[in-house]
């Protein structure tokens, strides 16, 4: 199967493109800079697989139609699609600007919807495609400080669980992945927004030392990106994929809070004690 896949410089997309050449897929790996791709080369190489590099920032709409004709005119099909690429902005709702809640909704909404949707007709005509999108327990969890990286996550479970039921009567199987704390790059990536919270003094500032402590400690026994890379290949398998995945037993209890609670009191009572 031809498979396509954002953010794969590091963490759970490079691990993923590894794992799913190794099961037998035509790997068409993006990266914002393909001058990032030593990394996933030499896992490929490692493996005894390799995998084809291509350039894609999910924040641009052209690219993405250009990525996809490219892929369907060089292999003739997408398969699999796996909407990894994303990254986490650190703030509560007064702490974000216009551009910044922009940005994440960007990276990690709006460049899944694109993406899904013009792979869509390629998958329908030929009666068969899989599309899974890596949320996170913040999918399920709104999470302090976490405001617009839990609304991107919430709103991409919402679009997927909305598209399931229609896609499916089409062949298109959907899928979303929800890890919890995982060892890859997303903290640092997300240092520049911690920082800003970090150094500024505000009526926040104790709930952002007890959040970034708290934060510290989850991530001290995170799971690895292989790990999360085997379910994604588990769900790439299954001839028939469940809707949602959680990648750890941890990730399975924190999800499960929230999806049991309806009237919402177990998830807000669990993270008021995360900052207060
Ligand atoms: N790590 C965790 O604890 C955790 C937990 C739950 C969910 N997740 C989710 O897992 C997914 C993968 O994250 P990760 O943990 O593997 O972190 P990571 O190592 O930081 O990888 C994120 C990837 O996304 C890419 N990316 C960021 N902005 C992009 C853009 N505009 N266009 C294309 N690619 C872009 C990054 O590329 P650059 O190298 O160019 O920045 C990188 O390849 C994300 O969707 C994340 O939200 C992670």
């Amino acid at each position: 199967m031809i498979a396509l896949i954002t953010g794969t410089s590091s963490g759970i997309g490079l691990a993923t493109s590894v794992e799913l050449a190794k099961a037998g897929h035509t790997v068409v790996a993006t990266m914002r800079n393909t001058d990032k791709a030593d990394a996933l080369h030499a896992a490929a190489e490692a493996a005894g697989v390799s995998v084809s590099v291509s350039a894609l920032d999910v924040t641009d709409a052209a690219a993405i139609k250009q990525t996809v004709a490219d892929v369907v005119a060089e292999h003739g099909a997408i398969d699999v699609l796996i909407n990894n690429a994303g990254a986490a902005y650190v703030g509560t709702l007064e702490q974000i600007s216009d551009e910044n809640l922009a940005w994440t909704m960007d990276v990690n909404f709006t460049g899944v919807a694109r993406l899904s949707r013009e792979v869509l007709p390629h998958m329908r005509a030929q009666g068969s495609g899989r599309i899974v999108s890596v949320t996170s327990v913040g999918g399920a969890v709104g999470q302090p400080f976490n405001d617009a990286y839990c609304a991107a996550k919430f709103a991409v479970e919402g679009m997927m669980q909305s598209l399931h039921p229609v896609a499916a009567a089409h062949g298109v199987k959907v899928s979303v992945v929800q890890p919890g704390a995982v060892a890859t790059e997303f903290i640092n990536n997300a240092g520049e927004s911690v920082g800003e919270r970090m150094n500024t003094t505000d009526a926040y500032s104790p709930q952002v030392q007890n959040y970034v402590e708290r934060t510290a400690g989850a991530f001290a026994d995170a799971q690895t990106p292989q790990e999360v890379a085997e379910v994604i290949a588990g769900v790439v398998a299954d001839p028939e994929p469940a809707f949602r995945y959680q990648t750890s037993e941890r990730s399975k209890m924190f999800s499960g809070m929230s999806l049991g609670d309806l009237d919402g009191s177990k998830v807000t009572g669990a993270t008021a004690a995360w900052v207060n």
